[in-house]
């Protein structure tokens, strides 16, 4: 009979992370420990843990409470919805899920695997940083995690969760993945915490003010998803990976469509006619997808621009739509940044994109101009242009001036392109243009607001009406809002199997 005891000993404390002391301060600040996080998150008995015998600074065969065994961070492999993924949860309760240089290589050895296997990366977050004892193996484990972010990008999904502190340089790593999540209340993300911030510009703020889930969803945009507990947040990771395939050379997941190419009038009821009249543009995106579905992507953050995933038929989109309910759709520094991100995303992940147009256009201003409107514009035009996927577009609405182009036009590679009867496409809005071409007549007019209505309907006609852009072919139709849907979902079957050959370089220079 083999003799377990050893066994049976290492593996308990292995299990025992930072003790039940520890375990009841995690449960009192509302979080849970990492192993019930993992356990949470994976399908139920799917997850094998790694190097559980792993300690600070080598191996120990005694449970060292100076040298605890996983050292903070608990990392395998296991299930979610029946896929495969890879990931880490930090351990708060042993050194605080600080990052020393072993529970670096731990981090370090299931990212290459994550990346060899091609499977998504998940980060359950909780940690203290930089763990101060271990000096500069301390940065050299995070520098080594940032480079193998970097070289994962693009080729598997990389998910961050975020449900405690994540601060100084150890930001990084989630903002170098594709999505952050963070819950409300017990997580936050800074670079500097209150106290530097107050002792460098006297500034007087709280944790959960400066970096907590509401300062990163709604202000910073570094935030992609939030909820107020831990468990509808790892739902929430769910979600979004029921959008996205393995990696980079697998094809999103398909789903048998529910609903099929079914009509949509009710565009034409959820569109006004009045050209500056608000709506809600989420109504034309429930309409246009499966079964209503949208999984919104940075919901606060720019909601100006609306960007999120769902289906056209069964298959996963990217829409991209401007929000005439905010600021009038219009497309500013941060609606740029936010559509580039996601718009490269789909492009690494052959996700097509489907873009629906209604904005008057670029926001005029000295803190949009001063602030880099014109680089971060410039982000919008690169990332369309770049992307090779399938890119469909519907012009609602408006779509003026430099806005017409950058909306996944036909000059940028847009592959499908259609506008509704109603849509207006013009170097500027009827009320500028008219100003500039016809100052004098409406001058001279016994009644200038009448002249400047007539010249109004009249540009409107002539030189902003879609069958001028029709004619040109650079839009591939006009269609009734009622056949948008099953439009869209034609174009995307007849446009899936795009082949888009790049020429040879190392990479282009997107403008950052
Ligand atoms: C070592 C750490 C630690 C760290 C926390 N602990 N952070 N140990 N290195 N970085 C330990 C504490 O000593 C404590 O140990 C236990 O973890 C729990 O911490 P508490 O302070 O009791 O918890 P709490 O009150 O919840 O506060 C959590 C905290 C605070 C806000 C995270 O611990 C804190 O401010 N830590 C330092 C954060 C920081 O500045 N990190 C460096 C960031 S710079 P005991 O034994 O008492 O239980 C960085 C550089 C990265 O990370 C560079 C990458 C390029």
């Amino acid at each position: 009979m083999v003799d377990l005891t050893d066994f049976d000993r290492m593996q308990a404390a292995a299990l025992a992370g930072g003790g039940e002391d520890q375990a009841a301060k995690q449960h009192q600040k509302g979080k849970r420990t990492a192993r019930e996080r993992i356990a949470a998150l994976l399908d139920a008995g799917t997850f094998t843990e790694l190097d559980r015998f792993v300690s600070a600074r080598g191996s120990s065969t005694e449970a060292d409470p100076s040298r605890p065994l996983t050292d903070g961070v608990i990392t395998g492999w296991g299930k979610i919805d029946g896929r495969q993924v890879f990931l880490f949860a930090q351990d708060f309760t042993i050194l605080g899920g600080s990052v020393g240089e072993s529970h670096g290589r731990k981090i370090a050895k299931v990212m290459d695997l994550a990346l060899q296997n091609g499977a998504p990366l998940i980060g359950l977050n909780d940690s203290g940083g930089a763990r101060i004892q271990e000096g500069v193996d301390a940065l050299a484990a995070y520098g080594e995690i940032f480079l193998r972010n970097t070289r994962a990008s693009g080729v598997i999904p990389q998910l961050s969760v975020i449900l405690g502190p994540c601060a100084g340089g150890a930001v990084y790593s989630p903002a170098i993945t594709d999505f952050v999540f963070m819950v409300e209340k017990t997580s936050y993300m800074f670079i500097t915490g209150p106290d530097v911030v107050k002792s460098v510009t006297h500034e007087e703020v709280d944790a959960d003010s400066l970096g907590g889930a509401w300062a990163h969803r709604a202000l910073s945009g570094v935030a992609h998803f939030t909820a107020p507990d831990e468990d509808s947040l790892l739902a929430q990771v769910h979600r979004v990976l029921s959008f996205l395939p393995s990696n980079n050379l697998d094809q999103p997941p398909y789903l048998p469509p529910r609903d099929g190419a079914r009509e949509t009038p009710e565009l034409g009821e959820i569109i006004p006619q009045e050209p500056n009249k608000p709506y809600d543009v989420h109504q034309v995106i429930g309409a246009l997808c499966d079964e209503g579905d949208f999984l919104e992507i940075q919901p606060e953050f720019a909601r100006n621009l609306v960007i999120g995933f769902a289906r056209l038929n069964g298959s996963p989109i990217g829409v991209v739509a401007n929000q005439p309910d905010f600021l009038a759709g219009v497309l500013d520094i941060d609606a740029s940044d936010k559509a580039a991100r996601f718009i490269r995303f789909c492009d690494a992940f052959h996700i097509p994109l489907v873009t629906l147009v209604d904005t008057p256009g670029f926001l005029p201003g000295v803190d949009q101009e001063h602030g880099g409107v014109i680089r971060h514009g410039a982000k919008m035009i690169y990332a369309y242009a770049e992307a090779s996927v399938p890119k469909l577009s519907l012009i609602l609405r408006k779509a003026y001036g430099g806005a017409y182009i950058v909306m996944s036009s036909k000059h940028l590679g847009g592959d499908v392109n259609l506008a509704l009867p109603a849509a207006e496409i013009a170097v500027m809005g009827p009320e500028g243009a008219v100003q500039i071409l016809h100052r004098k007549a409406i001058a001279a007019a016994e009644d200038p607001a009448a002249k400047t209505q007539e010249l109004t309907r009249r540009y409107r006609e002539q030189l902003a009406n879609p069958y001028i852009a029709a004619s040109r072919g650079y839009l591939d139709d006009v269609i009734a809002p009622a056949a948008a849907r099953g439009r869209l979902i034609d174009a995307l079957e007849s446009v899936q199997a795009k082949r888009q050959p790049a020429p040879q370089r190392k990479h282009g220079n997107i403008p950052l």
